[in-house]
């Protein structure tokens, strides 16, 4: 899998010169942290992080920088979690699922009706008293770090017929997901067959008729092509979707205090820049769609809501859970924001 792939500084620098136009970002430093992605260069994901190697680099005078690999060539999330945790990759974008998979204590923050809206979920993600000892359980065993996360706005379903107005429409028909029971339960209450997958594999599944449709957002939605093969685009708004970004404790402890500062700065600005990237990218998305002549159906939210709510009710079993979720909504009713 990794054959020709610089996984350290050293390997990184001296190909460096000659692979241009195959991953983000810095070439003249001494350190290169790859980070690995499955979206396009125009996702806000690779935008921000190539940013972010980029303010990295000028930060410690070339002594760390950045480069990211995007559209899966470094592998599927659920393999490049497992590479990050034994230091082959530095750093890597993970959806929330997945970290699901390594840890059960994050799952809360998987469950429709967590995140009330983007606003309320990096409220979340900046409160310490909520995540920081959540960002911080997987680093001893795992040697993974929660850096932050990226938002995945509101997440839909999108089908190669419609228009599907209610649960009835999506029955027999097979909706890629992520890996992931929390995922495969809320598909099932749509109405739908889930099929678990890898992201980089749906348009060719989508294409061979394998699959009938898939969920995500818009952004994901038109850059991976999606509409192509199902323009079809319910507006389920299922729930606000995580992207963590994690990295590997004992790369980072590489630093010295002084560029591990530098490395946390870095990344809060990128975090914030991506902010920003998101709102517009997500707007352009929706043009590009309404372009294309995608149909958007608004389904009547009673059609699929109580279904949807039920889903997260049913994952909260045990009393920590509960007790995270609580914290989540609490801020929600802190911050005044209303589903
Ligand atoms: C979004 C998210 C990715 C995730 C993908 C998926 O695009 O940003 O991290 O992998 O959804 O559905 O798998």
């Amino acid at each position: 899998l990794l054959t020709g792939i610089p996984l350290l500084g050293a390997g990184a620098l001296a190909l460096g010169g000659c692979a241009p136009d195959d991953a983000g970002a810095a070439t003249d430093v001494e350190n290169i942290l790859t980070i690995s992605l499955n979206q396009t260069e125009t996702h806000p994901s690779y935008l921000a992080l190539t940013a972010f190697g980029e303010k990295l680099a000028e930060a410690t005078e070339g002594r760390w920088g950045a480069r990211v690999y995007a559209n899966e060539a470094l592998g599927a999330q659920q393999e490049v979690v497992q590479l990050v945790s034994d230091g082959s990759v530095d750093m890597a974008v993970i959806s929330a699922p997945q970290v699901e998979n390594l840890s059960m204590a994050f799952r809360p923050l998987n469950l429709p009706g967590a995140f009330v809206d983007i606003e309320h979920q990096t409220a979340v993600l900046k409160d310490d008293s909520i995540v920081g000892e959540l960002f911080s359980s997987l680093e001893y065993e795992r040697r993974l770090r929660v850096l932050g996360g990226f938002t995945q706005g509101s997440r839909h379903v999108y089908t190669d017929r419609g228009p599907i107005e209610g649960p009835d429409d999506l029955a027999g028909l097979k909706i890629r997901v992520q890996e992931s029971d929390v995922f495969m339960a809320l598909t099932r209450a749509l109405g739908a067959s889930p099929t678990p997958m890898a992201y980089g594999e749906v348009y060719t599944a989508l294409q061979a008729g394998v699959l009938n449709g898939a969920e995500n957002n818009e952004v994901s939605y038109v850059t991976q092509r999606h509409y192509e093969i199902a323009p079809h685009f319910t507006l389920t708004n299922h729930l606000v979707g995580l992207d963590y970004v994690m990295a590997n404790v004992d790369r980072i402890e590489e630093m010295d205090e002084a560029d591990q500062a530098a490395f946390t700065e870095s990344f809060a600005a990128a975090q914030e820049e991506f902010v920003t990237l998101w709102a517009q990218e997500t707007e352009s998305s929706i043009q590009a769609m309404e372009e294309a002549g995608v149909e958007i159906t608004e389904p009547d939210p009673e059609a699929f809501t109580p279904a949807i709510e039920e889903v997260g009710r049913s994952f909260l079993d045990s009393p920590e859970d509960e007790d995270l979720y609580e914290r989540v909504r609490a801020l929600a009713d802190e911050m005044g924001v209303e589903r």
